[in-house]
Formats: C-alpha cells, sequence, structure tokens
C-alpha cells in the first residue's frame, strides 16, 4: 500500500510523544510514522512495545543537536510533517543545569528548521512543521486572567525560555522562508508514562512507597491541568485542521493549587492502596522553593474550541484515577525507570532542600 504521509515525530519515546506516536500509528495505517529520539533519560522504548511492530512504524535513534545526522535523517525519508516535541522539558533540571536546554531546544529545534527547509525547497504545498510548545514562555500570572495566543511572551526559567527560543525561531523561519509552520502552547500535562519526576508521578511513587512528598514552598502554585491524551487528540486535530501559521492554546481549564491538588491523590491512593483515610497525608513535607517558582498558570483554549472543535476529558478526577491505576499496575515501567541514574538526580534535587 503506498502510504499517503510521511510524518516524523520528534521525541516520541517520551511521555506526550510516546501518546501522538502511538495514536497516529493506530488512527493512521495509511501513514508512515517515524519516531526520531535519542532515548535521554526521559525516554523509553517500552512506552511503545504495544505498537514498535506495527508496519507503518519506524524508529531511528538520533541526536537532534547533531546536524549531520539530523541531514541524514531527512535525505533516507520524505517528509511531508514534522511533529517536533523532542526537549528537554523539566524546570527543575534547567535550574541545575541549563546548557543541555540551549543544545536541545534551540539548536535542535533549529536543526530541524533547516532540514525541513533544504528538503522541501522546491514544493512547500501540503508540507508542515508543527511545533509543540508549552504555555510556560508566557510567564507567571497573578490571581485574575488567562494565557491566550495574544499573550506576550515573558518567560522566567531557563527551561521556558529556551522553549520561547524555539517558539520564536520557527515563526521566523515560517514568516522568512515561507515554511508552513504551526505551534501550539499547552498547560500542564499528566497520565500514564509520564517520568517520576514531574509533580504527580513523583507524588504517587512516593506515597506507594510511603517516602515523603516534596510540595514546594507552600504549595499554592496554581497549574491548569490536562490529561496527555486529550492533548494526544489536539495535536490530531491541529496536524490535519489547523491553519498555517497559526498559533493554538491547549489547556484543561482545570486550575489545581499544587497542595489541593496532593490532597486529592493522598484520597485517591488512601482508597487504593487500602490505607485508612488521611494516611498518606500524613507524608506532605513542605521543602524549600524552587528558585524563580512562577506563581500561576491558566490557559484560554477557546481559539482551537471554536475553530477546530477539539474539547477536553470534562473530568479531572477520573483522568487521576486512571493515572495512579496505571502507575499500580505497571511496576515493572516505574521500577525500571527509577533505577540507576533517577536515585542520583533525586538525592542531588531534594537532599539539604
Ligand atoms: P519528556 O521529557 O517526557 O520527553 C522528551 C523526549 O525527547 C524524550 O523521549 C527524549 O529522549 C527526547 N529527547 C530529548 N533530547 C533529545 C535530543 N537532543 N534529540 C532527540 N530526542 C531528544 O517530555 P514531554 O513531557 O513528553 O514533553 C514533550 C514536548 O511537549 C516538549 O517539547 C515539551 O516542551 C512540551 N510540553 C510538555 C508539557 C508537559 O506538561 N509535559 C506541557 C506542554 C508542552
Ligand atoms: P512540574 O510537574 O515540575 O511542572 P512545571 O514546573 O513545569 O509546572 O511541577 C508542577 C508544580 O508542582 C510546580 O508548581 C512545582 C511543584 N512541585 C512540587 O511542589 N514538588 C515537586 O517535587 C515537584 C517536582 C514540583
Amino acid at each position: 500500500m503506498k502510504s499517503s504521509k510521511v510524518i516524523l515525530v520528534t521525541g516520541g519515546a517520551g511521555f506526550i510523544g510516546s501518546h501522538v506516536v502511538r495514536r497516529f500509528v493506530n488512527n493512521y495505517p495509511d501513514y508512515i510514522i517515524v519516531n526520531a529520539d535519542k532515548l535521554t533519560y526521559a525516554g523509553n522504548l517500552e512506552n511503545l512495545t504495544d505498537i514498535d511492530t506495527k508496519p507503518n512504524y519506524f524508529f531511528e535513534r538520533i541526536d537532534i543537536v547533531d546536524k549531520q545526522a539530523v541531514m541524514k535523517l531527512f535525505s533516507k525519508y520524505e517528509f511531508d510533517g514534522i511533529i517536533h516535541l523532542a526537549a528537554e522539558s523539566h524546570v527543575d533540571r534547567s535550574i541545575t543545569g541549563p546548557d543541555e536546554f540551549v543544545y536541545t531546544n534551540i539548536v535542535g529545534t533549529v536543526n530541524l528548521l533547516n532540514a525541513a527547509l533544504n528538503s522541501w525547497t522546491d514544493r512547500k504545498e501540503g508540507k508542515l512543521f508543527y511545533h509543540i510548545s508549552t504555555d510556560e514562555v508566557f510567564g507567571s500570572l497573578g490571581e485574575a486572567g488567562f494565557f491566550t495566543e495574544e499573550t506576550a511572551y515573558d518567560p522566567k526559567s531557563p527551561y521556558s525560555a529556551s522553549k520561547a527560543s524555539s517558539d520564536h525561531m520557527v515563526r521566523a523561519y515560517g514568516h522568512t522562508f515561507g515554511i508552513p509552520v504551526i505551534i501550539s502552547n499547552c498547560s500542564n500535562n499528566y497520565g500514564p508514562n509520564q517520568f517520576p519526576e514531574k509533580l504527580i508521578p513523583l507524588a504517587i511513587n512516593n506515597i506507594k512507597n510511603n517516602n515523603p512528598i516534596p510540595v514546594y514552598g507552600k504549595g499554592e502554585n496554581i497549574r491548569d491541568w490536562l490529561y496527555v491524551e486529550d492533548h494526544a487528540l489536539a495535536i490530531d486535530i491541529i496536524y490535519h485542521k489547523g491553519r498555517s501559521g497559526e498559533t493554538y492554546n491547549i489547556g484543561g481549564n482545570n486550575e489545581w493549587k499544587n497542595i489541593d491538588l496532593i490532597k486529592l491523590l493522598c484520597q485517591i491512593m488512601d482508597k487504593k492502596l487500602d490505607r485508612s483515610p488521611g494516611t498518606s497525608e500524613r507524608l506532605i513535607t513542605y521543602v524549600k522553593d524552587r528558585p524563580g517558582h512562577d506563581m500561576r498558570y491558566a490557559i484560554d483554549s477557546s481559539k482551537l474550541k471554536s475553530e477546530l472543535g477539539w474539547s477536553p476529558l470534562p473530568e479531572f478526577e477520573k483522568g487521576l484515577e486512571k493515572t495512579v491505576d496505571w502507575y499500580l499496575s505497571n511496576t515493572k515501567w516505574l521500577e525500571r525507570v527509577i533505577s540507576g541514574d533517577y536515585k542520583k538526580y533525586y538525592d542531588q534535587q531534594y537532599s539539604g532542600r
């Protein structure tokens, strides 16, 4: 069968990328999906064992910072589309080591843009460079208001500054060289396969093992949580129906103070682990705040909803419960990712806090 599209997904072995790859491989059997990933600590091919033997799926281990390797990849395949997720993604790591964020998030993105430009010189119609970004590029909100597509960029962490830079480069290549580009900026994701350095899976793992749950500062910072499959659905819709040159905000309309979210998670975990109510909450431990900690993120995703008809899963508690169930039944996955380097990272990050 002739494939109707060849799509490159970068970072497809990571948390969100693996859900995007699975969705595209299963829903579009006539597409060829090429997953290019360096397999850093955050990349894990075990996330894709259910689809990795499908005939329309290919994996290429490459570092997007390596220009030659990126060029070689683009000479091996003729890509119609690129869905670019590969990134260093954890704010705390960007504080202890910003350089990797500059290399992967900025230089890596420019390498991909150059390769796309080079391979699409003759024909740009029907092509698309779709860049997956974050709401953190907009900075931090006070008590009121939402980030819209018009909000000025004001990144505050090395992570968000590197993502903002990459967004600017994508727009600049669209504007200057005429590459069809789309960017989406999404709020905090949660769900299966998230590396347990991020708040929700870290808390699930610690509660399970009766370890302290580290809450930064007073726990009053607010995040807008979205189930990862709702993000993958949005990416699918935007890839197919989004207008070139546009930006779309994606969010759950689901704001939670960290401490309230952790308490809800503790209640769910008490039930799942047959513990008496209040047991897990006793593990909550307030620790030193993250430097420059953004206070509040909240996304206005009305453009995506009204123009393209997307809507997220309505019930956060159900999504959270599904996530807890996944972590409790995928103990092998969890054990493997928290062995080795994870312990070293954890000790460095949390000792003396
Ligand atoms: P993740 O850290 O789980 O996965 C990142 C993936 O990129 C990994 O598989 C890793 O191996 C790969 N990668 C890293 N450096 C690479 C390199 N140099 N070359 C090739 N591959 C490399 O991240 P995630 O949470 O799945 O986020 C994916 C994308 O979505 C990122 O661009 C992130 O900025 C964006 N995003 C994430 C969230 C969130 O809540 N997690 C929210 C909005 C946007
Ligand atoms: P995180 O999952 O790292 O996402 P982001 O910083 O990109 O929003 O953190 C979510 C929130 O939880 C953020 O306000 C920081 C806070 N947090 C803790 O309180 N304790 C932790 O151990 C972690 C990892 C995060």
